[in-house]
């Protein structure tokens, strides 16, 4: 069978004796598969020989640019690489005494082009806006976040070696370095998304890639109703508990939604506050025009002390009279420096942290308290605590895919050393329908939070029937 009929390997047409050389007619190959839309379950079919055909294209494309000395900046350039690239397959193909249709050159220059430029097979889970994450577990094995839902992406790497190269090929234009000496690595895509990557040995089944892709449109308040993740009386509320200066700390599992929620709770900020943001990676995109927007530095392999790490980052926004302090993580010590931030007139602070309920939350912060290396005793951090946070948003990934607010906590105080909590608003799931989607619904406890006074004081008005307790269903 002609190396050129397996353009698409899903279906290759009879064997020909005289494969070799001919031109392949259109209708010997079917169109190129549709990459944009991954089938949950299907395998990975790669042809060994195409696999070859197209291993030996690019093994000469490299050569060829190495000779002219393509530098990275024209690299960057997609459309003259394109050109560049589809000069060098026609000589490559005119030279081997091969011809394809339009439509194969064209698919076939997209995968070079993506190969030799972009990331590779990965660069149609990337165009594709329906897709949210991408994980890739070893070279065999790519999943895809899709509404919420995990699904096998139909694509594969040709080997450890393949993907090495594209995991090089993100973070080598960051100036990081990937390898033995330092296996792991968080970089970002030119368009903010958020890659993490992890080499054998680390890694046992060949390396881990992930990518978080960065949501070209936002999500607004309006969009997490629609998707309720939250109702409009919860909405009202946070929006009177941000205008009203509140600490608001968000609380979540790993990829619930608390960078978007964080993002959503800091479009309320008054537009007159001076912002400063600190994060690790910058996913926050804030309207307002007052913002400062800092992003940590890791290490260099070898002199750690050119990192500059949220902690610092923190300490060094105290001295820039800020407002408002919105930290997209508190992982560690940081978050001794941000309570004590918080409490001392830096009211209206936000961030997030992982945990699984707002009394986990708590207990977090305490960890993340004591890893600053201060040596304080627990009530001390207790009350530190209580006195700095006022509200704890918690939300959570559903079985559906959905992402829910599931509760709205205020923190009251302290009682005996035990920090007080109280629900104001619940999420209250009772099952799942048919399809598999969860039933349940946004209520209110009744209560009326002690901090509404404070939210007050701010000049903002209050519409307490949101506060109403929710009746009990029939
Ligand atoms: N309310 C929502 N409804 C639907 N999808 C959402 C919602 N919030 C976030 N997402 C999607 O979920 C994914 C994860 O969101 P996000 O980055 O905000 O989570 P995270 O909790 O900050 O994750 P991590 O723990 O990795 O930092 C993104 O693809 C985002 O578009
Ligand atoms: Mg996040």
């Amino acid at each position: 069978m002609s190396i050129l009929s397996r353009l698409n390997p899903r279906e290759a047409p009879p064997a020909r004796s005289d494969a070799e050389s001919a031109p392949v007619a259109p209708e010997d190959i079917a169109p190129p598969p549709d990459r944009a839309e991954p089938a949950p379950a299907a395998a990975p079919r790669l042809d060994p020989q195409y696999e070859q055909f197209k291993s030996d294209l690019h093994r000469q494309l490299v050569e060829e640019f190495k000779k002219a000395e393509i530098s990275p900046a024209q690299m960057a350039n997609r459309e003259q690489m394109r050109q560049r690239i589809t000069t060098e397959v026609r000589t490559y193909l005119e030279r081997q005494n091969k011809k394809l249709t339009q439509n194969q050159m064209g698919f076939l220059i997209e995968e070079m082009v993506n190969e030799m430029v972009g990331l590779s097979i990965l660069e149609p889970l990337l165009n594709d806006d329906s897709v949210t994450e991408i994980m890739v577990n070893g070279p065999d094995l790519v999943f895809v976040e899709k509404k919420g839902k995990l699904l096998k992406a139909p694509c594969k790497f040709r080997n450890e070696e393949h993907l090495r190269h594209v995991i090089e090929r993100i973070v080598m234009p960051l100036g990081r370095r990937i390898d033995e000496t330092s296996p792991t690595v968080d970089a970002r895509l030119p368009d903010g998304s958020r890659v993490n990557a992890v080499i054998p040995p680390l890694a046992l089944k060949g390396s881990a890639l992930t990518i978080r892709k960065f949501a070209k449109k936002k999500l607004d308040v309006e969009d997490m109703i629609k998707f309720g993740t939250l109702d409009r009386k919860m909405a009202q509320f946070l929006n009177y508990c941000v205008k009203g200066k509140l600490n608001i700390v968000v609380s979540g599992g790993t990829g619930s939604g608390k960078t978007t929620t964080l993002n959503i709770l800091s479009s309320f900020i008054p537009h007159d506050d001076r912002i400063v943001t600190i994060e690790d990676a910058a996913e926050l995109k804030l309207q307002q025009e007052h913002v400062v927007s800092l992003e940590t530095r890791p290490a260099h392999t070898g002199s750690e002390n050119t990192a500059v790490t949220i902690r610092d980052l923190v300490r060094n926004s105290l001295r820039m009279r800020p407002d408002r302090i919105v930290v997209g993580e508190c992982r560690g010590g940081e978050a001794l420096d941000m309570l004590q931030a918080m409490n001392t007139g830096h009211d209206g602070s936000l961030t997030t942290g992982h945990a699984n309920s707002p009394r986990d939350m708590l207990a977090r912060l305490e960890t993340m308290v004591l890893m600053a290396g201060m040596d304080l005793p627990v009530s001390a951090i207790r009350s530190q605590i209580a006195g700095a946070v006022n509200l704890i948003l918690q939300q959570s990934r559903i079985r559906d895919g959905s992402r829910k607010i599931t509760q709205l906590t205020e923190v009251q105080g302290m009682e005996n050393d035990k920090i007080i909590l109280q629900d104001i608003f619940v999420y209250n799931q009772t099952g799942f329908d048919p399809s598999g989607k969860v039933i349940g619904r946004f209520e209110s406890t009744g209560l009326i939070p002690g901090f509404i006074k404070k939210i007050e004081m701010e000049g903002i008005k209050v519409d307490y029937s949101i506060f109403t307790k929710t009746e009990e269903s029939p």
